[in-house]
């Protein structure tokens, strides 16, 4: 008896070993799954393909998660996992993680190329690869980059962590930058990547401050639009960009906007650098952004040249991807994106 449970403890320890890996034994390579798992890439654009075209919001949902999680102890799909007994408080409970969706879609990701390849692939390798597919689709193409892949999956979500790692959107411009540098982001980073909130939707609770901020912060017709429609239930969602208004409000509260209205939202583009220009973006932090002299003249630069935006915000991507999980951490490849596997100790 006592030999047996020796063994089983030694095949334990073993089996430990072999699952959790230290994380910064992985170099990122693109084309990491080409022979581990081939065409995982297509799967999961496939699923990507398919979500948006019943929902191109669930694209921006995707974008914004890439960003939640790799602020948060690198790129580690920590943001995925949901709350357990042994962790009530994980990530995704964070106040400044409002409105975060396409779990769901993940998910079903994974459960798919589990079927392929079980035990492969990671669940923050597969958020990268969807969130690029995504910009590539909203963006028409024009943001397209090469994911470098080989991430594994953290033990660990705090909420706590989430709050304090993450920038709020009522930060002020001095705010933005240190949050940024702390995770050795630039000013013009700090520009490029706010351009993905040319699509999208936020909550108004979001942005509560500028339904009453002065005309030199937010053009008067659009801070009457948004009161308009925050007055509609509890705490709505409202469109980032202008031109994904709906008609009739649009030609109400701002009829000179009316011929900029679509009927494909959530397109990817600099049109968040106009909106900046002319006042008529929902977030303080976005706002901010006009107040500092480097920012600014980013600004003017990305709402000049589109195809800069598009080239650089990829670049800002890929550089977001490869925020590493905090030294010495552990990762495994996640069974289920939503919790961490089940172990035998
Ligand atoms: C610079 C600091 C940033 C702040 C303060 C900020 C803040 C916010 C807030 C408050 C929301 C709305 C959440 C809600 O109320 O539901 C939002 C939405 C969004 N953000 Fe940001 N954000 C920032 C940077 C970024 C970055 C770097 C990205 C990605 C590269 C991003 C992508 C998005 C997207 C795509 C949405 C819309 C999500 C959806 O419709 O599901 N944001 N952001
Ligand atoms: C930022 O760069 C410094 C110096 O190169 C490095 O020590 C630090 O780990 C980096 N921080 C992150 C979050 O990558
Ligand atoms: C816009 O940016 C692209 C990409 O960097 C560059 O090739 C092009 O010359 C720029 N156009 C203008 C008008 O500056």
């Amino acid at each position: 008896m006592r030999i047996s449970v020796a063994i089983l403890c030694a095949l334990v320890a073993v089996q430990v070993a072999l699952l959790a890996a230290p994380a910064e034994a992985n170099e990122l390579t693109v084309g990491y799954y080409a022979k581990k798992c081939k065409g995982v890439e297509n799967i999961i654009k496939w699923h990507v393909i398919k979500a948006l075209k019943q929902n191109r919001r669930t694209g921006a949902a995707l974008v914004r998660l890439l960003f939640h999680d790799c602020f948060v102890r690198g790129c580690d799909a920590s943001v995925l996992l949901d709350a357990s007994y042994e962790n009530p408080r994980p990530e995704k409970g964070a106040p400044v993680n409002i409105g975060l969706a396409a779990f769901d879609l993940l998910e079903e990701i994974k459960a798919a190329v589990e079927k392929r390849c079980p035990g492969v692939v990671s669940c923050s390798d597969i958020l990268i690869y969807a969130a690029r597919d995504a910009g590539s689709i909203l963006s028409n193409g024009h943001v397209h980059f090469d994911v470098p892949a080989g991430r594994l999956d953290g033990f660990v979500s705090n909420a706590d962590e989430a709050q304090k790692e993450l920038p709020d959107s009522t930060f002020t411009v001095q705010q933005l930058i240190d949050n940024f540098a702390a995770k050795n982001f630039t000013i013009e980073e700090l520009v490029i990547l706010s351009g993905a909130h040319s699509i999208g939707a936020g909550h108004c609770s979001s942005f509560t401050g500028r339904l009453t901020a002065p005309p030199e912060q937010i053009t008067p017709a659009y801070r009457d639009l948004l009161n308009y429609k925050c007055h509609q239930g509890p705490d709505p969602d409202v469109v980032n960009n202008i031109r994904d208004e709906d008609y009739a409000t649009v030609a109400r509260f701002m009829p000179g906007f009316v011929s900029r209205v679509r009927k494909i939202s959530d397109f990817m583009d600099n049109t968040y650098y106009h909106n900046s220009l002319a006042k008529i973006v929902t977030f303080n932090s976005d706002w901010q952004l006009l107040t500092h002299t480097e920012a600014r003249s980013k600004v003017h630069e990305y709402a000049d040249n589109a195809t800069l935006w598009d080239v650089d915000f990829g670049d800002s991507m890929v550089k977001l991807s490869k925020l590493p999980m905090p030294a010495g951490s552990k990762g495994e490849i996640r069974t289920k994106c939503s919790s961490i596997n089940h172990r035998l100790y």
